[in-house]
C-alpha cells in the first residue's frame, strides 16, 4: 500500500455520472486500499449565480452554451488552498491524444485536477489561466468530458503499485512495448474443434515466452504498424 495515495479531484456539472464509475471493480478496490483518492466535486456547488447555473451564451453569438470561468476558478483555487497539484488537466478533443506514455507518466504524479468539458467547452480563459495539459481520448466528440474523465482515471489508477492482484499484469498490457498483447486462452483446451495452441499446453515456459513475443509482434505489425515505427 503507497504511504499516501495518489489523489485525483475531478470537476464536472454531473457529478452523478461519476460516482457510479468509481463505486465499482477495480476502482472501487484501488480507493478502499488506500491507493488512490478520487473525489468528485460538483461545479454547481462553486456558483455564485443565484439560480446555481454554470454555463452562458457564448459572447459573439453562435450555437450552444460556454462553460463560465467564475465557478471554475473559485473550485480550483479552493483545491488550491489545500494541496499542490502536479496538473490540471482539462478533456477536450482538441487536446493532445491520449496514450500508454502519458497515463505512465501522469501515475507517478501525486495529485491531479481534471476537468470535465461540457456543451460548447469552456470559457477560453479557464485554459489560459488554470489547465497544464489538454487530454483528448479520440478523434470523436462526446457529449461531456465525463467519461473521457473515467477513460483517462482508470488507465492510471490501474498502473499504481499495488492496485491490480498480479504486480506483473499491467507491464504485459498492450502498448507497454509499443506491441499490441498476445492472444489469450483458457479452459477448454479445445471448443468445437477449435485447439489451443500446442505450445500453452507444453509447461515449457522460455518457448511460450518467445511464442508471446512473435504473436504480440505479428500482431502489431499487422493491425497497428504505426507502433513499430515509434
Ligand atoms: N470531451 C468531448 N469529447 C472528448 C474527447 N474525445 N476527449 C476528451 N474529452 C472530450
Amino acid at each position: 500500500m503507497n504511504s499516501i495515495p495518489m489523489r485525483i479531484d475531478i470537476i464536472t456539472c454531473l457529478p452523478k455520472l461519476l460516482e457510479s464509475f468509481f463505486a465499482h471493480s477495480i476502482l472501487q478496490r484501488a480507493q478502499q486500499g488506500g491507493y488512490v483518492d478520487v473525489v468528485v466535486h460538483d461545479l454547481r456547488d462553486y456558483t455564485a449565480d443565484k439560480h446555481r447555473r454554470v454555463d452562458d451564451y457564448p459572447f459573439g453569438g453562435g450555437a450552444g452554451m460556454v462553460m463560465q470561468i467564475q465557478p471554475i476558478a473559485t473550485c480550483i483555487r479552493a483545491l488550491q488552498a489545500e494541496r499542490t497539484y502536479d496538473e490540471i488537466i482539462y478533456m477536450t478533443p482538441d487536446g493532445e491524444r491520449l496514450n500508454q506514455k502519458t497515463t505512465n507518466s501522469l501515475s507517478l504524479r501525486q495529485n491531479l485536477i481534471i476537468l470535465c468539458g461540457h456543451y460548447k467547452g469552456v470559457d477560453e480563459r479557464v485554459r489560459e489561466l488554470f489547465i497544464t495539459k489538454e487530454i483528448s481520448i479520440g478523434d470523436y466528440v462526446l457529449s461531456g468530458g465525463e467519461l473521457a474523465a473515467c477513460v483517462l482515471s482508470d488507465a492510471i489508477i490501474r498502473l499504481l503499485p499495488g492496485v491490480l492482484n498480479d504486480e506483473t499484469s499491467a507491464l504485459t498490457d498492450s502498448f507497454q512495448d509499443n506491441l499490441l498483447a498476445p492472444p489469450v486462452y483458457t479452459r477448454p483446451a479445445e471448443f468445437e474443434g477449435l485447439r489451443v495452441p500446442d505450445i500453452l499446453l507444453s509447461g515449457h515456459e522460455a518457448k511460450i515466452d518467445e511464442w508471446r513475443y512473435e504473436q504480440a509482434l505479428t500482431r502489431t505489425r499487422t493491425r497497428r504498424p504505426d507502433l513499430l515505427e515509434e
